[in-house]
């Protein structure tokens, strides 16, 4: 069932900077693979994201540095494969595009020429400008991503909300309109408080996506398998559970053990 409040036949970046003229709000989830890309488009999601929290959620790794451009680059394609209508943006893992705009460069259009991506998301302001010009002249859409920004959970020891204090806040409005100014389309705002992200949604014509930044913004992004409960460790307020699939799952699972142990799988009726 789609519930977009107008039919997109393609979504976008113009799309969603005129969904913000427009009060559309836009969604945003997370997808990995093929089959999990399929049913979130078909879903009549704007934007899905290969994020490279691929590496907690599909690989087990407690952060998302060690996923490889190559394991990145393994994910989109796969997603690729399966959208018909949403926008594709794909995550440059940490390490592929901080030291210099060059490299920068070289990663992104290696995204976008192995997997046939839509769109890089980097994290960071003004300390990566030079990379986010070198991608965008080179005709490559850019995300941008501020506020709380786990590729550099190890200079914040912890995912606690970000900005709180003045001068954290103020850079973080200066680094928005200095990502709008260098052309990016729009920007992840994580884990910072709400009337911050409000402000910064109001200050910059284009589109603000919150994850974990309140209602003010002009959409929302969560990890899909957080939202649907296949995950259950990670409990953030900012989390609203639409399913509890781990416990779905998990009773599933026993049940096909008992039916195996029993013999009564397969039935008559499940053989040749
Ligand atoms: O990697 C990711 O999934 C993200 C979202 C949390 C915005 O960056």
């Amino acid at each position: 069932m789609s519930v977009a409040k107008k039919e997109y036949k393609r979504i976008t970046t113009k799309t969603l900077v005129d969904m913000k003229k427009n009060g559309e709000k836009i969604s945003m989830l997370t997808a990995y693979d093929y089959t999990m890309a399929k049913i979130v488009d078909s879903s009549g999601i704007d934007v899905i994201l290969v994020g490279d929290s691929a590496s907690n959620v599909m690989a087990g790794h407690e952060t998302t540095l060690p996923i490889t451009l190559d394991q990145m680059i393994y994910h989109a394609s796969s997603v690729i494969r399966a959208i018909e209508r949403s926008l594709v943006v794909v995550d440059l893992p940490f390490g592929t595009y901080q030291s210099d705009p060059k490299e920068a460069l070289r990663s992104a259009i290696r995204i976008m020429k192995e997997s046939g991506a839509h769109a890089v998301k980097v994290e960071g302001g003004k300390e990566i400008k030079e990379s986010i010009k070198r991608i965008l002249n080179a005709g490559i859409p850019v995300m941008g991503h501020l506020g709380l920004t786990p590729q550099s959970i190890y200079k914040f020891g912890t995912y606690t909300v970000r900005a709180k204090d003045q001068d954290e806040a103020t850079q973080l409005k200066e680094d928005a309109l200095m990502l709008e100014k260098a052309g990016c389309f729009a920007i992840v705002l994580e884990k910072v408080p709400a009337q911050l992200a409000e402000e910064v949604a109001k200050s910059v014509t284009i589109p603000i996506i919150g994850i974990g930044a309140g209602g003010g913004v002009d959409g929302q992004v969560l990890v899909t398998h957080d939202m649907i409960g296949m995950t259950h460790e990670f409990n953030p307020r900012f989390l609203r559970r639409y399913l509890d699939l781990y416990t779905e799952m998990s009773n599933a699972f026993g049940k096909y053990i008992t039916d195996v142990k029993s013999g009564d799988f397969p039935s008559e009726k499940e053989q040749y």
